[in-house]
């Protein structure tokens, strides 16, 4: 990893963004952060999440989420957040969960440089048909959740490659 090639100083920053923050994005976050972890780049990049609706602000990530992350060693934590205008200041990545997300985001965003730090999470996985959902977990049983974790390790498996690639270059972009 040649670290010495990146343009900005600070870290890498990512934000996955849902509708409510408690099920999707914390899953993303959590998985991220192991992967982060793993690949000894906790210093190179800062991982969040965020929700366009604010309707959880403030609550902990759904039990349910939590149970079928556990499950293979994840830990679901934090707090619901809104996703704001700012955050594209605070951010390098923006990472929709879903095509609505995408769009809330999009309708938020103040400029084409705001758009250009916003990709649909499964497209960061090779073997995911383009423009695919995460789909939302909440009013379905718990194998949703599964499922949304198996999504969420195959995209930040393939976001991570992208960004290990990136960083190894100097490049802030992961859009293919
Ligand atoms: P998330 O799931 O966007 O993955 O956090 C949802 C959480 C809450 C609601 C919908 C989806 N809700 O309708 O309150």
């Amino acid at each position: 990893m040649c670290l010495n090639t990146r343009v900005k100083s600070k870290p890498v920053s990512i934000c996955f963004v849902c509708l409510g923050n408690i099920c999707r994005s914390p899953t993303a976050e959590s998985v991220m952060k192991r992967l982060v972890e793993e690949a000894n780049l906790a210093d190179e990049i800062d991982v969040q999440s965020a929700g366009t609706s604010g309707w959880h602000i403030g609550a902990p990530p759904d039990e349910r989420s939590r149970v079928a992350a556990k499950k293979h060693g994840f830990d679901v934590r934090g707090k619901s957040q809104k996703f704001e205008p700012s955050f594209f200041d605070r951010f390098d990545f923006i990472v929709a969960m879903d095509r609505r997300n995408y769009k809330d985001i999009a309708s938020l965003a103040r400029s084409e440089d705001d758009m250009a730090k916003v990709t649909l999470f499964r497209d960061h996985d090779p073997h995911s048909p383009p423009n695919a959902d995460v789909p939302d977990p909440y009013y379905g049983g718990d194998d949703g959740f599964d499922t949304v974790l198996d999504i969420c390790i195959a995209g930040c498996r393939g976001l991570l490659t992208k960004l290990q690639n990136g960083l190894t270059r100097g490049v802030t972009s992961v859009v293919d």
